[in-house]
Order: C-alpha cells, then structure tokens, then sequence
C-alpha cells in the first residue's frame, strides 16, 4: 500500500535498537570461527628504546602458542611498515627501536585468549631493550639538541611538515593598521575517541580458495579493503572485509592498525582464523588519538568591534608515526574553517606538525580532521576580543555574522559556506535561555560575591568529505555510493558505501528512500558493512555518511524512480510525459484516478516489463558531492562556581543546530545529545597525560574519565533550518557538530565567571583543582 504523508522528517523510532535493546547485535568479538586461534600483542614498557631482542622461544614454550611474529620475520616479508592515512609510514612491530610507550613489539598467536596473553607476557619480561632519551613536548621536540625520533627519514628532524594558508601580505598589513589587536595562546589537549567496543579483528584466510574474509571493527570497510590489498600484496577481489554491528568509533575505528595486519599474517601463515581484540588498556595506549594541538591566535578589529583580520599559529603534535601527514586540503587544511561564523575580510594560518615520543596522533575524533580545534580557537578567541573591548559576546557575534544575503559565502581561506543564518540560530538560543535576564542575575550575583558564567558559541562546521577535487586520501577520491534493489513485491533492499557505529542509518536512509519511492519505511532494509555486497564507498567518518551515501541514497532512489516511471506508463497505457508522480502514485495527468503504486509498478517491472525496457527495479549511484556541507549553531551554556572547591556546575546547557532539512528529529536530537555529553567530558574531565618519560598516565577509565549519566547535564535542544543548496534533499551532516561546537561553549562560561578577576582564558580539561588555584591566586577563599 502505498502512503501518502511523508516520512522525510518524522521521528521514525529506530529500526536497528530492538536487535540492540535485547542484546542481539552481532559484534566482533560476537563471532567465533571454527579452528579459531586469538592472537595477544607484546608491547614496549618503554616511551624511545632501541630493540635489542625478541627471544621468541619465551612464547613459544607456553602452553597453547602456536606461533610469534617479530618485526625481524615481517621485514623478511615486507611487511614490516605500512601506510599512514595520509602518506606517512608506521611500523606495524618494532623494527630496531620502539618511539612510544605501548607500541607493538611482537604478536603471539595461540589456542585459546588465556593461552596468547600468557604467551606475550612471559615474552613482555624477556625483549631487551636500551632506553634512549625521550621527548613528549613538542616544542622540546623542535630544538636543536632534540633528540631525533624518526631516524628511518631522511630529513634528521622532528618538524614533519609545514602549511600554510590564506593571505599572509593582506593580513600583516590589516593588523598593522589595525585599531585594536588582542593575542591568546590556547592549547587543545590530547584526547581519545575511547570507544566503548575497543578495536579488533578475526583474519580468515582459507588456503584452498584463496581468500581471506576479514571481519573487523571498521567505519570505512572497502577503504580497509583496498588498504588491506595494497599492503599485503593479496588481491583485492580475494578479499572480504566484513563489518558487523560496531560499538562507537568517534574516529577510532577508521585507520589500519598493527593487530590487523599481524592477524592477517598469522591467519595466511597457519592456514586458520586469528581473532585480535585490544583491552581497554591497548585502546587508550596505542591506537589513533586526537587533538593536541597548540595555537597562537591574533584577532584584528576597529575599536567598535568590526573584525578585520585573523592570524594563526599553531603546534600539532602527531605522536611517533603521523597519521595526518598531508599538508594539502586534507587533512590540515580543514582547519582553515578557523574563521568560523564570522565575516573576516583577510586571514593567514600556518600549522607545524612535529613527532614526539608518544601514540599516533592528528586524526579526528568525532569531528572533520582539525575543525574542532579551529572551532574552539575562534570561538574563545571572540570572547577574549569581546573583553577586550567590554562588548557583550553576543553582540560581538551579531555584528560580524556572515550575513544570509553573503551565501553561498566564499571564505578568506578557501571555502565556500553552503548556506546559513547565524544570527536567526544565536537568537533562538538566546529566546530560549533568557539571555538578558541571564546577565542581570548574573551582575546581582557578582555584587554577592557569587560567581556564576554564561558561555557562548556560535560555530560553523564543514563536513561531508569530497568532494573528490579537493579530497583525496592516499589516492582515493571522495564520494559515496548507494545501491538500491526493488524485489516483485516491491520491498526494498538498501546497501551504501557507508558504515554506522551506532548513528542510526537503517533508519534514517530507509526514511529517504521511503521518501522517494513513496513506500512504508519497514519495506525498506538497509545493509552496511559487507564489502561483497555493499557498492564501494569511503565509510562513515566527518559526518559524511549523510552529506555523501545520504546524498547518493535520494539519488540511487530517483534513478529507480525515473524507471519506474516508464513502467508506470506502460501499466497505465500512457506516454511517459503524461504519467506524474504524486502522494507516493503514479497517475495519469488530469486523471488521478488513473494511477498505481509502487508496488504495483515493482511487480510489472519483473513480470511485465514493456517491450525495449531491461526488466527488473535497480539502481546504483556514485555520488560525487559538488561541495562540502556547513553545519552551524549557537550554544548557551550557564555555570555557577562553588569557591569552596572549584567544582563548575552546568546550571543550563541550551544547543539549537543547524543541519539543514533533517531527516529524523529523534535521530538528530539523539546525535547531539551524544556529542555534548563528549564535549563535556572533554571541557571538564578528559585528558591523555604522559610523564616526561613518555609513560601514558591516562591508560584507563580511572584515569581517563568518561562523563556517565551522574556528571552530563540535562541538554536543551532546539534547529533551525536552512537547507543545503546543493544537496539533494537539503541536508547537512550533524553527528559532530555539539562536539565541535560545545567545547568552547563550556570553557567561555567558565571563563565568563571568573572575568571580573581578569581571568581571560583557561586551557581544559578544567578541572576544580585548576579552578581552586586560580581562585587562590586571586585572592578568593
Ligand atoms: O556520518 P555520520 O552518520 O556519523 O553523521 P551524519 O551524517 O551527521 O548522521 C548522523 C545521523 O543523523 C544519521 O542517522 C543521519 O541520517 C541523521 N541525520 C538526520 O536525520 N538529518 C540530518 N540533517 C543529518 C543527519
């Protein structure tokens, strides 16, 4: 039957959550494979060592160990290296020296779990090892007596590369004639997705077929395919990669690690599946992290607020192996969304990346590489202008919005914002909250002694990675794709180059084709993650799945329709010009009467093709996206301050986002509930510390804190809506806007509170022993 009412738009519950309520998701540490052995990592005590032995034989002689691998054995084989995401090379075990503490020294393949850790264990206490100096600062890292990390480079240094982007003349001139000029230093500290399932793998190379099927904890499957064949040397049709039910990636689940590859060689060595599954230990020591990134940011304006220019330094530290090494577009460049929501007539931004003696880094953690950064710096930057100047926040932020008549905008740094209303967002916020009445109270309790904060942030996103002339990582473009097949009965089967980890797909992108096709959404079933049955795609990171695969779904769904259309006609004795498409029908035009679902069409399609028309309902679109897609919002945030103890309590958190036309409010609302909570465990709690001998200090969740439902505050949300001219049903991603945005919301209201002592910025996590101090310095017991 088909409906009329459309489906685009409602708060359609989630076709995946019954699987997952009952505990019926299918993880990967879910499957267990017949002959299966599992396969546990050795790892360096040391942060900067040389490697003077792996005795094997530790391993061997435990019980249960079927096999070692060292990086003496992959360098035999080649293999002892491999690709960063963009252009960088990481060992995949130890080769002559560890660069960071955890980093993987050999693997130990056995029987059973218990077997394999055993086996590394007893391997762990007999590798030798000569420490060497270490280096975590990175402005350390970049003197001259530094010691070098990477001596397998050419260049003998620890400066990776350089980049820099915008005007540099036009901006030095605006700040030199520049009325008023205000400077802030602020550091983004070194944070990890933390997922909640860690990384894994099962490797099952079957040697009589030739074929390995690599299940695996992944966000971009055929990206891990492509990869997996490149650097094994297997051939990429002979390979299968599967994706199943994935818990949380945030980032994490995107590169090839070592434990992937070592299980991929184990498996083609023994000729059985090999199961690798971190602990949450491994996770926070070794796998990708985020962040770390320190910034210099000068803000030109005339003294009545106008901004003028913007110029920007910046540090990124990238750990021991870089996984963000292209100094192009991508993925640095992303950064240049530094100038935000703001009208700036000139910028210039310079980034540095060096390597220091710690995990990989650089790569995104629920954001588009570096935008969270950039988002943060800008947003705090405004507020240290606006005290500058005594203007309220908001009103520095009226006046320099990128005004609506200015889309589609083309920034001072190379982009071109899709669409927006800055202002109609921030005053929404502000309706909601009660912003005047706000700073009232506030100014009493200021007279009281009492110390209360609001926090604004007004941030522009960029997401939906293509389009593929700007994006490109290790020579793959950008796009994503979508596959549709229409069964008789007219159910719909739905496959994307997409994989979610929990952001609600099944749902949202059988809503779009419900949409389209005019059919139930519970006809519709959409599959991710299988790269034999999946159309080829980059996979879900960036918020791009709906930017991208959304984009192709709507696409894949209007080829299908344009053929149904000629089916229609023939079904109803028309010329196709004369058939129209209505209320989810086919009917004859100035005769509604004269009309037939889709599902009847369907069933003509494979039993009554007309003549010269291939039979069958299918469809497959490669989207490649014309630009990128510009989420923005404003977000409120109000905190009162114990001075007893510092503790900072979020009284009132208000977000209204924009993402275009929104294909499931619950879903949406869902996303940013998420993503603040993140950001305020990033703002308050979260922090990846190393000692100055490279020991990682925050390698568990006593350690490295996690927000849970005690500390997250109650979220207020609210949209606005301004499409996406060039997408094909308007949308504009939001996974990771309330993570990008939120950060600076909260350090601006703590910041707010604590002004009028002349405190102007506070690098995060801000703790209540950050707070106590500051407190005490300023004389407030
Ligand atoms: O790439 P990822 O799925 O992480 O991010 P996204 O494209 O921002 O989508 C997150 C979830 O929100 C998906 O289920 C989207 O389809 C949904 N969404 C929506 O309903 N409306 C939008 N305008 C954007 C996303």
């Amino acid at each position: 039957m088909a409906v009329a009412e459309r489906v685009l738009g409602q708060p359609v519950k989630r076709k995946e959550d019954p699987r997952f309520i009952q505990g019926a998701g299918r993880y990967l540490d879910d499957i267990v494979l017949p002959r299966m052995l599992y396969m546990a990592i050795v790892r360096s005590p040391y942060a900067h060592a040389r490697v003077k032995a792996v005795p094997k034989e530790a391993a061997l002689s435990v019980p249960g160990v079927v096999a070692v691998i060292t990086g003496e054995d992959l360098e035999k084989a080649g293999l002892a290296w491999m690709p960063t995401l963009a252009g960088d090379k990481q060992m995949v075990l130890a080769v002559g020296k560890v660069l960071f503490q955890g980093q993987e020294v050999a693997a130990v393949v056995a029987e059973t779990r218990e077997a394999a850790f055993d086996g590394a264990h007893a391997l762990a206490q007999v590798v030798e090892y000569e420490p060497l100096p270490v280096v975590v600062d990175p402005f350390k890292a970049l003197e001259p007596d530094a010691p070098i990390l990477r001596e397998d480079r050419e260049q003998k240094t620890n400066h990776i590369w350089h980049w820099e982007v915008g005007d540099r003349d036009r901006t030095e001139r605006a700040f030199a004639e520049a009325e008023v000029v205000v400077r802030q230093e602020v550091s983004y500290p070194r944070v990890h997705p933390a997922p909640l399932e860690p990384c894994g793998c099962i490797a099952d190379y079957n040697k009589a077929t030739e074929r390995l099927t690599f299940y695996v904890t992944s966000q971009a499957p055929h990206a891990h395919r492509t990869l997996l064949a490149l650097v094994s040397g297997l051939p990429e049709h002979k390979i299968r990669v599967i994706s199943p039910d994935v818990g949380g990636g945030f980032g994490n689940k995107v590169p090839v690690y070592s434990g992937y590859v070592c299980a991929v060689v184990g498996s083609l060595q023994l000729g059985r599946p090999v199961k690798w599954v971190e602990t949450r230990t491994e996770n926070l020591q070794s796998t990708h992290f985020a962040r770390d990134f320190h910034m210099t940011c000068e803000i030109a304006a005339d003294r009545d607020g106008r901004v003028k220019a913007l110029r920007v330094k910046t540090i990124a530290d990238h750990g021991a192996f870089d996984a963000a090494a292209n100094p192009s577009k991508f993925p640095a460049g992303l950064f240049s969304i530094v100038t935000g929501s703001y009208d700036f007539p000139t910028a210039f931004v310079e980034v540095d990346a060096v390597y220091t003696n710690k995990a990989p880094g650089g790569v995104a953690y629920r954001c588009s590489f570096r935008v969270t950064e950039a988002s943060y710096l800008i947003e705090r930057t405004m507020d240290v202008l606006a005290d500058e100047l005594g203007m309220d926040p908001v009103e520095l932020r009226l006046k320099n919005f990128i005004p609506p008549e200015k889309f589609p905008y083309p920034s001072p740094l190379g982009w071109t914002y899709d669409s927006g209303n800055y202002a109609e967002t921030l005053k929404k916020a502000m309706d909601i909250i009660g912003y005047w009445d706000l700073r009232k109270e506030q100014e009493e309790k200021r007279k009281r002694g009492e110390l209360m904060g609001i926090g604004v942030s007004t941030f522009t996103e960029i997401v939906g990675a293509g389009p593929a002339h700007t994006f490109d990582i290790a020579g793959i473009k950008m796009f994503d794709s979508c596959e549709i097949r229409v069964h008789p009965t007219g159910k719909v089967l739905v496959r994307t180059g997409v994989r979610h980890q929990g952001q609600g797909h099944e749902t949202t992108f059988a809503q779009i084709v419900a949409d389209e096709l005019g059919i139930p959404v519970d006809d519709v079933l959409v599959e991710e993650g299988d790269t034999d049955t999946a159309p080829y795609g980059l996979g879900t990171y960036a918020s791009r799945s709906t930017p991208t695969a959304g984009a192709a779904t709507a696409m894949a769904a209007r080829r299908v329709r344009d053929k149904a259309r000629k089916i229609a006609a023939h079904v109803l004795e028309a010329s196709e010009e004369d058939v129209v498409w209505e209320n989810g029908r086919f009917h004859v035009a100035g005769a509604p009467g004269r009309s037939v679902t889709f599902q009847e069409v369907a069933f003509a399609a494979y039993t009554n093709p007309p003549e010269g028309l291939e039979p069958g309902l299918e469809a497959v679109y490669y989207y490649n996206p014309p630009n990128l897609t510009f989420p923005n919002g404003a977000y409120i945030c109000v905190v009162d301050i114990d001075k007893g103890t510092g503790q900072v309590k979020v009284r009132r958190f208000v977000a209204v986002d924009d993402c275009g036309t929104v294909i499931n409010p619950m879903v949406v609302e869902g996303q940013v509930h998420g993503g603040l909570t993140e950001g305020f465990g990033i703002a308050f709690m979260q922090e990846i510390v190393y000692d100055e001998n490279g020991n990682n200090l925050s390698s568990d969740f006593s350690t490295y804190l996690l927000p849970t439902a005690m500390e997250t505050p109650k979220w207020e949300t609210d949209r606005t809506v301004t499409p996406s001219p060039h997408h094909p049903i308007g949308a504009k991603g939001v996974g990771e806007s309330p993570n990008v945005g939120s950060p600076a919301a909260f350090v601006n209201a703590v910041v707010d509170a604590l002004s009028h002592l002349g405190v102007r910025h506070i690098d995060m996590p801000i703790t209540p022993w950050k707070i106590w101090k500051i407190l005490r310095e300023h004389g407030i017991e």
